[in-house]
């Protein structure tokens, strides 16, 4: 059997269940929490490592204005409202990407959330915001030349923002749509990837314990025979 250490996820179709449903595309965000919160609880049962997720990509940038601050403040008010929660499931909280442009206010609860659940080590959860792959491969380029060394494998691996992270065991995309997104698009190389029709907000335990599953159920050889 396949262990399963790390699942990474692109949460699509908030916004269009939130039009469909709600007639506000804010509405699928704020829904697509609650599937934050069972996905991530299922993963500690499943006894899962690492869930990597990807929130805001360097691309969402070009969404209204007021969309955008409202995936912050979600994302802010999640983290003040859990923290005590994270905290007591053992959940450790790292972001991942270009951290440095996002708003002050939210940069400080991003690392008072890191700060309190550091020494956590049942399940750690990369939320990937401003996040894009293309940018954090020719980062890790750049510090390489910078540092005179050698362009290998493991020199690019120890500069991505995800150094020490084992690369996705499994990668989900809900929404109906079959694209990597300028994510993890290193770290994927050998990832089992999965599609879901459901858009985010209706992807429950259920959908979640069967790709698990199916993954469990695959012979993985890494190019051999
Ligand atoms: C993609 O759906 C979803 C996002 C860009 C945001 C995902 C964010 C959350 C679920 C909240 C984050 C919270 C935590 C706690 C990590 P979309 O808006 O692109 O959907 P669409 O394709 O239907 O427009």
């Amino acid at each position: 059997m396949n262990p399963i250490k790390h699942v990474a996820i692109i949460m699509d179709g908030n916004g269009r269940w939130g039009e469909k449903y709600k007639n506000s595309r804010n509405a699928g965000h704020k829904a697509g929490v609650n599937t934050v919160e069972i996905v991530m609880n299922e993963s500690i049962k499943k006894k899962i490592q690492y869930l990597t997720l990807y929130a805001f990509s360097t691309e969402n940038w070009k969404r209204p204005k007021k969309e955008i601050t409202f995936l912050f403040t979600l994302l802010e008010n999640f983290l003040i409202k859990k923290i005590d929660q994270l905290i007591k499931g053992g959940i450790k909280i790292r972001f991942i990407g270009n951290l440095k442009i996002l708003p002050k206010k939210l940069q400080k609860t991003m690392k008072m959330a890191e700060k309190k659940t550091s020494i956590n080590n049942k399940l750690e959860v990369n939320i990937a915001l401003n996040y894009g792959s293309k940018s954090e491969i020719i980062n890790a380029i750049k510090v390489i030349n910078k540092n005179q060394k050698k362009i290998t494998e493991k020199n690019i691996e120890d500069n991505l923002y995800t150094k020490n992270i084992p690369n996705p065991d499994i990668l989900i995309r809900t929404g109906n749509t079959q694209r990597l997104s300028n994510f993890l698009l290193w770290q994927l190389a050998y990832t089992e990837i999965f599609f879901e029709k459901k858009l985010w907000p209706d992807f429950n335990k259920k959908d979640f314990k069967n790709f698990l599953n199916k993954f469990k159920s695959l012979k993985r050889n890494f190019g051999l025979i």
